[in-house]
């Protein structure tokens, strides 16, 4: 694949490597990367943790799904998701109706290495290890793997064959 007609979503756990991996997918397929936790942060200007202090969880998976919504007219991208996105089960319906979802998967103890000196986390406050890290995971598990159009493992791959095998997925 040269390029993309639609958008492709990547989901997955805190640490799984959205970020990275969408950065490159963006060079290499020409792409916009459209970072949503960071459209969170301009659109409300204040960080991530602050909107979970300020207003609840609630209140950012509201915004989280109002722009997802918004994507729906935007051309092409590849999409980095917040990790929380399937925890609303609409949101899963928005994002199959504009593109692929691939779902980027680690293990507890990778994350963990990964952020473990993260301070805009806020689901993980007070709460920075590998067990829970593990019961987090477990319990959006099924949700993740349900919305997933491919699934791909990051555990001590490179950037390089991780969006190979996505480009050959999507
Ligand atoms: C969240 C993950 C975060 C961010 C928010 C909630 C979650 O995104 O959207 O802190 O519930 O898993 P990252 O996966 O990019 O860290």
């Amino acid at each position: 694949m040269e390029t993309i007609t639609h958008h492709i979503f990547l989901i997955g756990f805190m640490g799984t490597g959205k970020s990275t991996i969408s950065a490159e997918l963006k060079e290499m397929l020409h792409r916009e990367c459209l970072e949503m936790d960071q459209m969170i942060v301009e659109s409300q200007k204040m960080p991530i943790s602050e909107i979970f202090e300020k207003y609840g969880e609630n209140h950012f998976r509201d915004i989280e799904t109002q722009t997802l919504i918004g994507l729906k007219d935007h051309e092409p991208a590849i999409v980095s998701c917040g990790g929380g996105i399937v925890v609303r089960q609409e949101n899963i319906s928005h994002m199959k109706e504009s593109g692929k979802i691939v779902l980027l998967t680690a293990t507890p103890q990778t994350i963990y290495e990964r952020i473990k000196d993260s301070t805009d986390r806020p689901v993980l406050n007070g709460h920075m290890n590998v067990e829970y890290i593990r019961e987090l995971m477990e319990k959006r598990r099924e949700k993740y793997e349900a919305a997933a159009d491919l699934i791909v493992a990051t555990d001590d791959r490179s950037i390089e064959e991780i969006c190979r095998e996505i480009i050959e997925g999507v």
